[in-house]
């Protein structure tokens, strides 16, 4: 199985306060920023016109996932998909595609209430350029989003069996971590019902470790918090997490170290299911002495 979408293209923002996002990205990373015609802002972190666009809005958090397939064969394959589960989507006109940056695009809503877009020929407007900035950015890889008990299931089907992402593997009944690429997940979907937290962070992965500790080290220097370095057990991403000025609970990533599923018909999925400092050490393999005690006993 394999979906027709191959990648995340960008990351619509809702911000209270653009500006102050902007500048987040700009002082931190040092990114281009640009005001587009409606106000909204685009910030460049690659070869491509922009991967975030950040808009205001009074209540923060993630306004659309921009997915990529990477044809018109496949972005036709896209539709017939949705038509055939019944799921009605928008097709962009040629202002919103301008607006994006993109040759087309379709969006609609998915079961937990997201906006997804899938585009396919995005803008690459600085062709010989890795990537803008202090980071040497690979990618941007993944979104994190909060989704209700009651929408997780749906939500799960949907991606799974319609869009035919993998999934990578499970944490009980409330967390599902899927991809559409190599990479270990490019969707994760986590259950909460915390107010204000449906969109959890995005992220970037980076070619080094070191690209890893100069964002601590930079951003330390700006005062801004920071979380980590801390170590996922999963999909083994060594990373630091920054809030970002006007997204309410909204994080970004910054990433080293993702795992690549390379041979896809012999990836066990499994499904975790432990609490306590085994979960601990789930989140952060470096923080659950314990359960390192307990491995090393039972070798
Ligand atoms: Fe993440």
């Amino acid at each position: 199985m394999s979906s027709t979408i191959k990648k995340l293209a960008y990351v619509h923002l809702n911000s209270k306060n653009p500006q102050e996002t902007a500048r987040f990205f700009e002082d931190l990373f040092d990114w281009e920023t640009t005001e587009g015609e409606n106000g909204q802002i685009y910030v460049a972190v690659d070869k491509y016109h922009h991967r975030i666009t950040i808009y205001q809005n009074d209540e923060p958090g993630l306004r659309a996932a921009g997915w990529q397939v990477l044809n018109k064969r496949d972005f036709l394959k896209t539709q017939k998909v949705l038509d055939e589960a019944g799921v009605s989507y928008h097709v962009g006109t040629e202002a919103e595609c301008e607006e994006r940056k993109v040759r087309e695009f379709i969006s609609f809503i998915d079961p937990s209430g997201n906006t997804a877009e899938v585009c396919y020929a995005p803008y690459v407007t600085r062709p010989n350029c890795q990537s803008i900035g202090s980071l040497d950015i690979l990618d941007l890889l993944h979104v994190t989003l909060s989704v209700t008990a009651a929408e997780f299931k749906a939500n799960l089907q949907f991606y799974e069996e319609v869009l035919e992402f993998n999934v990578s593997d499970l944490f009980n009944k409330r967390i599902a971590f899927t991809r559409c690429s190599q990479n270990h997940h490019n969707l994760a979907m986590v259950t909460s019902e915390e107010p204000g937290r449906r969109f959890r962070h995005f992220m970037f992965e980076v070619r080094t470790f070191d690209d890893v500790m100069k964002t601590l080290m930079k951003a330390k220097k700006l005062n801004i918090p920071v979380e980590g370095p801390s170590k996922h057990g999963n999909c083994q991403t060594v990373h630091v997490y920054m809030p970002i000025p006007g997204m309410g609970k909204g994080l970004i990533e910054i990433g080293w170290n993702h795992k690549k599923i390379l041979d896809d018909e012999n990836w066990e999925v499994v499904c975790y299911d432990f609490e306590g400092e085994k979960l601990a050490e789930f989140i952060d393999v470096w923080k659950a002495p314990e359960v390192q005690k307990e491995k090393i006993s039972s070798k």
